[in-house]
């Protein structure tokens, strides 16, 4: 009798136990799951990382509107900037307002995987997502006080290339032009570690296509007409009167590291 009314607290312990050791196992197993990958996509617009999706930022200029005027008058950048760039952020907080499981994302993860992006708003996010991360570019890349020869090791691997920057320039300028409507076009690295003239329509941006970025000039008509009109070669020509080769050279350097 007395054995059976020791053995209940016994079982009843055990069972305790058991349970207990359930619980630990069940939290320690999404955390494992979760733990990040030791080898991150490389960021391609932003110095500190890779661009926030939700809620997406205008980041601001680091020069003033008229610094640009080599090649961009102080109007054309007013409004790209804050009203086109601008509206592309807008758009995008707004198509993943209620995407509760995708505002974690970075822009460049978004556009990696369009596909994972509900259909209703896929297309919104493409295009504002790439508006947002190819404009964020475009003004790092450019600089007062700059342009001019490149510079460091991005001169020597345009040379190894292309032979030399003049014909860099002219197959780039060429490429532009004959970007039919609106679209980019870019110097990138291909994933076969090779520099490669591309151009991309609407807002897409190379990542898209596997290649990393570089250097992009944008050849929507917002981009030049107030000065240049119909003449987008006149401004393809002076827009290397402004390019930042300092920033094209880290962005180089990142591209490497693929
Ligand atoms: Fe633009």
């Amino acid at each position: 009798m007395m054995k059976r009314f020791l053995r209940r607290p016994i079982r009843f312990l055990m069972a305790g136990a058991a349970l207990v050791l359930l619980l630990i196992s069940c939290q320690t197993t999404p955390q494992a799951q979760t733990t990040p990958p030791t080898t991150q996509p490389t960021a391609v617009a932003s110095p500190g990382g890779e661009l926030s999706a939700y809620p997406a930022q205008l980041p601001p200029l680091s020069y003033e509107y008229e610094a640009l005027a080599k090649a961009i008058d102080a109007e054309t950048m007013k409004l790209h900037h804050d009203r086109h760039h601008a509206t592309y952020v807008k758009k995008l907080n707004e198509a993943l307002k209620s995407q509760t499981n995708l505002q974690n994302r970075s822009v460049e993860a978004l556009l990696r995987d369009l596909n994972s992006v509900p259909e209703e708003i896929r297309t919104k996010v493409q295009n504002n997502g790439g508006g947002h991360l190819n404009h964020t570019i475009f003004w790092q890349i450019m600089s007062p006080n700059s342009g001019g020869q490149p510079t460091g090791e991005i001169a020597q691997a345009i040379n190894q290339t292309f032979g030399n920057f003049d014909s860099f320039k002219k197959q780039f300028n060429e490429a532009g032009g004959d970007r039919f409507g609106s679209g980019w076009v870019w110097l990138v690295r291909n994933p076969q570690g090779q520099l490669q003239i591309a151009t991309t329509p609407n807002q897409d941006n190379p990542m898209m296509n596997g290649n990393f970025p570089i250097l992009g000039n944008d050849v929507w008509e917002h981009a030049y007409y107030l000065r240049y009109q119909n003449r987008r070669a006149e401004y393809l020509n002076n827009w290397w009167n402004v390019v930042n080769w300092q920033e094209v050279n880290r962005r180089f350097q990142l591209a490497s590291q693929q």
